[in-house]
C-alpha cells in the first residue's frame, strides 16, 4: 500500500487523518513539526500532506525541499488561513493541490487517491517510453556529441528533412526520435519504416498503401505509412537498402508531396516530415549505381553524422552509468556500481557494435557479475574480447603504423599517382584505396 506522511502541528488533525488513512489501508507516518517531517521523508513515501503554517518552518520552504530531494513524491498542502497568493505559490512550487481547513475527510481521500493515480500513470509512461526506445536522453559529453546535440536542437523545430548517418548501434533512431520530439509535429505520429527489413514486393504497399485486388494478396485497401504519418514525421530507416525502383517512387513523393497507392488512380496530398537514416556511405553507393544521386540531394537537407563510439571514448563512462541505472530499472533491482578499473577496461575496447553493444554488455555484467560492484575481473570474464584486444593492440598498431608509412613513401615516390603506387606495392588499385581508407589515410587525388 502507498505510504503517506502527514506534517501538521495540530494534534487533532494528525489523529483524525492518521486514523482515516490507516482505515483505508495506507501506511501512515506523522510529524508535528517541519524538521521532524523532513527527517521522516524518504524515497518510500508516496505522498505528503503538508500544513502551510508550522511552528518551526514555513510550509512552502518544506515543499521546496521535498520537490528538490524527492521530485517523485506528490504533495498536498493544507491550511487553515490560506490566502489565494499562498495557494498559487504552493502550486507554482509544485504542490499538486491545496486543501482548506476545516478538512473534509471525504475530500482529502479523493484528492489523495487522484494524486497517487496520477503518479502511477506517470511512472508507467516513463517506463513505456524507455521500453519503446522513445525519447530517452542522448547521453554523451565528448566534443562530437556536444556538437551533435546542438545541431539536433537547431534542426528539430524546423520542417526540414534530415539525413542521419552512422554505423550500427550509434543511436540513429534515438536521434530521429529526438528531432521529432523537439518539433511541433510531436502532437502527431512518429512512424518508422525499416526499408531493409521489408521484402521488396511489399515495400511500396507499406509506404504508399494499396487498393484492394491491386496485386495477389492485396485483400483489402491499405493505408500506407506516408498517409498515416500525415502532419507527423516519417522515419525512413536504412534508406541505403531501398531498391532503385522504390527510390524512384519515393523521390516523386518528395518532389510533389503526392502519394498514389499501388493500383490506385487517385493521388493524395500529404504533409509529412521525412527523417532518413543509413549506415551506408551513400556517395559510394551512388558511385556504384546503387543509390540515386537526386534522392540523396532531396533527403540530405540537414546532414547529421554520429561518430562510432571508439572515436568518442569520453562518452563511455557516462553511458556505463546510464545503462547501469536503466538495467536496474528494467530488472527491478537496486543499481550495481562499477569500479574505476573496470570502466577503464571497457573504455579500452573498441565496441564494433557501438552503443547498442555497450548497453548489452552492461546488462550482461549486471546479471552475471556476482558482487554488488562490477570489477575488472568481471569485465574480463564476461567480455573476453577486452583482454584479447589489449594484448594484440600494440602489435596491430605497430603494423598499421608501418603500413601507413610505407604506403605514404611509395605514393610520394610515384608523385601521388595511386595506380603507379598500387603497381609498385603489388596491389590492385581498388585494394590499395580500401587499405588507405582503413588506415585513415587521405584518398582524394
Ligand atoms: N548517446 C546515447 N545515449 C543513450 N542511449 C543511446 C545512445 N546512443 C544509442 N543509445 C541506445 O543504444 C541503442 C541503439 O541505438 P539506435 O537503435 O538508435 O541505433 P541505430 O544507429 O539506429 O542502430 P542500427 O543502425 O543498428 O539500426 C538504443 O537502445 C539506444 O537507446
Ligand atoms: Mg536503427
Amino acid at each position: 500500500m502507498p505510504t503517506v506522511l502527514v506534517i501538521d502541528d495540530e494534534p487533532n488533525i494528525l489523529r483524525s487523518l492518521s486514523s482515516a488513512l490507516t482505515r483505508r489501508g495506507y501506511d501512515v507516518l506523522t510529524a508535528a513539526a517541519g524538521a521532524e517531517g523532513l527527517q521522516k521523508l524518504s524515497a518510500t513515501v508516496d505522498a505528503v500532506l503538508l500544513d502551510v503554517r508550522l511552528p518551526d518552518f514555513d510550509g512552502l520552504k518544506i515543499l521546496k525541499r521535498i520537490r528538490e530531494k524527492y521530485p517523485q513524491v506528490g504533495v498536498l498542502m493544507i491550511s487553515g488561513h490560506a490566502t489565494i497568493e499562498e495557494a498559487v505559490q504552493a502550486v507554482k512550487l509544485g504542490a499538486h493541490d491545496f486543501l482548506e481547513k476545516p478538512l473534509s475527510l471525504e475530500k482529502v481521500l479523493i484528492v489523495l487517491e487522484n494524486l497517487l493515480k496520477l503518479r502511477r500513470l506517470e511512472a508507467e509512461v516513463d517506463l513505456w517510453r524507455t521500453r519503446a526506445g522513445e525519447g530517452g536522453p542522448l547521453i554523451g559529453q565528448s566534443a562530437p556529441m556536444k556538437a551533435l546535440l546542438s545541431e539536433i536542437n537547431r534542426a528539430a523545430p524546423t520542417d526540414s528533412r534530415v539525413l542521419i548517418t552512422g554505423a550500427n548501434g550509434t543511436g540513429k533512431e534515438l536521434v530521429a526520435r529526438m528531432i521529432w520530439a523537439g518539433s511541433k509535429r510531436r502532437e502527431h505520429d512518429f512512424l518508422a519504416v525499416n526499408c531493409a527489413a521489408i521484402p521488396e514486393e511489399l515495400i511500396e504497399s507499406e509506404l504508399f498503401g494499396h487498393e484492394k485486388g491491386s496485386f495477389t494478396g492485396a485483400a483489402g485497401n491499405k493505408t500506407g505509412k506516408f498517409q498515416q504519418a500525415h502532419h507527423g514525421t516519417l522515419f525512413l530507416d536504412e534508406i541505403g537498402d531501398m531498391s532503385l525502383k522504390t527510390q524512384a517512387k519515393v523521390l516523386r513523393v518528395l518532389e510533389d508531396s503526392l502519394v498514389t497507392p499501388v493500383g490506385g488512380a487517385q493521388a493524395m496530398k500529404v504533409d509529412v516530415r521525412i527523417i532518413a537514416a543509413t549506415n551506408k556511405d551513400l556517395p559510394a553507393e551512388i558511385q556504384t549505381g546503387r543509390f540515386r544521386e537526386d534522392l540523396l540531394y532531396r533527403l540530405n537537407v540537414i546532414p547529421l553524422h554520429i561518430p562510432p563510439l571508439c572515436e568518442r571514448k569520453a562518452d563511455i563512462p557516462p553511458l556505463v552509468d546510464y545503462f547501469l541505472r536503466l538495467t536496474a530499472d528494467k530488472l527491478g533491482r537496486t543499481p550495481k556500481t562499477i569500479n574505476a578499473g573496470a570502466v577503464e577496461l571497457l573504455a579500452a575496447y573498441d565496441f564494433p557494435g557501438n552503443v547498442r553493444e555497450l548497453r548489452n554488455v552492461i546488462e550482461r555484467l549486471v546479471i552475471m557479475a556476482e558482487g554488488r560492484v562490477i570489477t575488472p575481473a568481471d569485465v574480463l570474464r564476461w567480455l573476453p574480447q577486452v583482454g584479447a584486444e589489449n594484448q594484440v593492440l600494440p602489435l596491430r598498431e605497430a603494423a598499421d603504423d608501418f603500413e601507413r608509412e610505407y604506403i605514404q613513401k611509395t605514393l610520394d615516390d610515384c608523385g601521388n599517382n595511386v595506380t603507379k603506387a598500387a603497381a609498385q606495392l603489388g596491389l590492385e588499385r581498388a585494394h590499395l584505396y580500401k587499405k588507405m581508407k582503413a588506415l585513415g589515410m587521405k584518398t582524394e587525388r
